[in-house]
């Protein structure tokens, strides 16, 4: 792992913001890890199998992933690219929580091709057309501003790149699964890990109106997942 020439090591955020991120991720790592998983069976209702197809099959020759957390479903990815054959020569990767960018710190050291730092998703510090695909798993819906990131990562994007995301919806199904859900994203909202969960039509707009095309988009389980480019 190496840091990058123009990387943002350094948050653009107030005392206040970092103090509240800090907050909401107070948990060690590994910890997030297990959570994670719990979160992903019973309120995204997805698998980490379906993570990986769609994010191992959009790796661009160098790609930024947005919101790395702590790098473990990235190691995955890549992990999964590297084996097909398919993976980027240079991944960026960053978080704006210092906690969870430690075990991506972690996890990446020795992997040249990895540069990792800290960086707002709506505020990113990377000229225009930097990178060849662009992807942001499981946390759009983290980002209180999700327009600013779209527009960012549509910026950051080289003309005919590609897009990757999932986005949680507004939990469906009957009991016990919906109100489960709900539940789940209450805690969240409340711990400040989760900004809100969204409409499919609301989130398709934003995409859209950020400037990208959509080229596959499905739903699975309680979260949208979408595949887009930035026109060329
Ligand atoms: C649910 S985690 C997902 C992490 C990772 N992508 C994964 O799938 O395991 C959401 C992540 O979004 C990060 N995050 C939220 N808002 C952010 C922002 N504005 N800029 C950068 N990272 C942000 C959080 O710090 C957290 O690590």
């Amino acid at each position: 792992m190496t840091t990058a020439t123009g990387h943002p090591t350094e948050l653009l955020l107030d005392h206040h913001q970092r103090a509240k991120i800090a907050k909401a991720y107070d948990s060690p790592s590994w910890w997030y890890d297990v959570r994670g998983f719990f979160i992903l069976t019973f309120t995204y209702r997805a698998t980490l199998w379906e993570q990986l197809r769609l994010f191992a099959g959009c790796l661009g020759r160098e790609h930024l992933e947005v919101a790395i957390g702590s790098g473990t479903l990235f190691a995955m990815i890549l992990k999964r690219a590297r084996r097909l054959g398919c993976a980027p020569e240079r991944v960026v990767g960053f978080d704006y929580a210092e906690r969870m960018l430690a075990g991506a710190v972690h996890r990446f050291a020795g992997d040249r091709a990895v540069e990792l730092g800290l960086g707002d998703a709506t505020r990113m510090r990377f000229a225009d057309a930097s990178f060849d695909s662009v992807a942001v798993a499981n946390a759009l819906h983290c980002i209180p501003d999700a327009a600013a990131a779209l527009r960012e990562m549509q910026r950051v994007l080289r003309p005919g790149g590609r897009l990757a995301a999932n986005v949680l919806l507004h939990p469906r199904g009957g009991w016990p699964w919906r109100p489960l859900a709900e539940r789940i994203n209450r805690w969240g909202q409340a711990k400040g890990i989760l900004d809100r969960p969204y409409a499919e039509d609301e989130i398709r707009g934003l995409v859209l109106a950020a400037g990208f095309r959509i080229e596959r988009a499905w739903v699975s389980g309680n979260a949208w997942n979408v595949v887009a480019v930035k026109p060329g």
